[in-house]
Formats: C-alpha cells, sequence, structure tokens
C-alpha cells in the first residue's frame, strides 16, 4: 500500500474527531464569530510555533523549508485583526518536541501539517460570506488554487523520503499529531 494511503486510512478516526472539536465545528459551520475565529487563530498560531519548531532541526532534505509558512500567515491574520500572536507554553513545546522522535515520525507529523491545507480550501469555500473571516484568511487560503499541486508535491516527497523508514511509526506520529492539536484546540475555552 502506498504510504499515503496507509496513513489516510489509519488516520481517518483521528480526523473525524478533530473535525468535532467546538472551534473546528464552528469554522465549517460558516458562522464563527469574531471573538472564536481570533481564538482559533491564536491557538493554531501557537501549536504551528511549537510543532514546527520541533522539526525544524529534523526537517529531511527533501522537504523544503520554506513550506513550514503556515505560522507565519497565521501571525499575519492576527496583526490584520489587531490581535497579537500568544507563545506557545512550555507543556505545549514538550509534547510538540516529542513528537519528532524519529525520522519517520518527522514524516507522519508532516503528514498531518500538509494535509490541514486540503481541509481549509473547504472552510475557506464555508466562510466565503462569513464578515469576520472575510477581513483575514491567509492562513486558511494557504496555497489557494494550488493547493492541490501543492499536496500532490509533498505525496511524492513522503512516498520516496519515506520508504525506507519504519512505516509503522508514520501513522502512530500522524495520530500523535491530531491527538495533540485536537486536545490544545480542546482545551480552549
Ligand atoms: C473542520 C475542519 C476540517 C475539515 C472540514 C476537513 C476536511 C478535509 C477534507 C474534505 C479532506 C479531503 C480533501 C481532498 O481529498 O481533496 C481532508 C484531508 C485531510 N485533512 Fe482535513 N479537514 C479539517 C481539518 C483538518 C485539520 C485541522 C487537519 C490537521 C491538522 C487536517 C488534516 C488532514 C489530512 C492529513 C488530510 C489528508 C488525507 C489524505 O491523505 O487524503 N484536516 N480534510
Amino acid at each position: 500500500m502506498p504510504i499515503r494511503q496507509l496513513l489516510r486510512a489509519q488516520t481517518r478516526e483521528p480526523h473525524e474527531r478533530l473535525e468535532r472539536v467546538a472551534l473546528l465545528a464552528e469554522l465549517a459551520s460558516g458562522d464563527i464569530t469574531l471573538p472564536r475565529y481570533l481564538r482559533y487563530l491564536e491557538r493554531m498560531h501557537a501549536f504551528h510555533a511549537a510543532v514546527d519548531n520541533a522539526l525544524l532541526t529534523h526537517l529531511p532534505l527533501a522537504y523544503g523549508l520554506a513550506r513550514l509558512n503556515q505560522g507565519a500567515r497565521l501571525a499575519f491574520d492576527l496583526h490584520a485583526l489587531g490581535a497579537s500572536a500568544m507563545p506557545a507554553p512550555q507543556p505545549l513545546r514538550r509534547a510538540a518536541d516529542l513528537l519528532a522522535s524519529s525520522p519517520a515520525a518527522v514524516w507522519g507529523v508532516l503528514y498531518v501539517l500538509e494535509g490541514a491545507r486540503l481541509g481549509s480550501q473547504v472552510l475557506l469555500r464555508r466562510n466565503a460570506a462569513n464578515v469576520a473571516v472575510c477581513r483575514a484568511h491567509a492562513f486558511i487560503e494557504g496555497e489557494g488554487a494550488r493547493t492541490g499541486s501543492y499536496w500532490r508535491d509533498f505525496c511524492l516527497l513522503l512516498e520516496a523520503g519515506a520508504a525506507l523508514d519504519d512505516q509503522q511509526a508514520l501513522p502512530a506520529a500522524a495520530n500523535r499529531t491530531f491527538s495533540l492539536l485536537g486536545d490544545w484546540l480542546e482545551d480552549s475555552p
């Protein structure tokens, strides 16, 4: 089975769980309020600050640093809405550091971060008429019309890069990443 299919099959449940997290469900409804949208951006920014930082020194050579661009987009949206980014708290940083425990695990984490861009396109369309989201949506817009080809490029990197790694470690790391994000977003009152 191609690695991407393996990951897709073994992360279906955590993905569905994540979609039910309140902040994401509100965003998916198209009716999220400005304060809740701000909360979502703040939490996602802290999550990326922690996870991107954990990945930095472990990135596969083939995976360009420029692809870790979602944190900068979140900072841009927060700034556009007059909010400031909150630093990632220590427990979140520690948990993120544990994700990148092996080369295979790093690919599992990257799969989740890259796949999130696909879901964001759905969120962007559902919020086309949402005043709060229309004010600042650099993060969920992401690569925009290029998202499909951007994702296919990543899948090629994944298949080539992770082929020789321990393939059981990939879905385990992806699942831990989904859980970390789900818990972190749930933790938000
Ligand atoms: C309510 C929020 C979300 C919705 C509605 C959603 C929806 C979707 C949809 C429709 C796809 C398939 C797209 C396609 O095949 O073209 C997808 C794929 C994916 N999403 Fe989400 N998503 C959401 C949030 C997230 C988040 C927050 C993450 C990770 C942090 C994530 C990770 C992934 C991954 C890894 C895939 C790729 C699955 C594959 O291998 O095909 N999603 N999402």
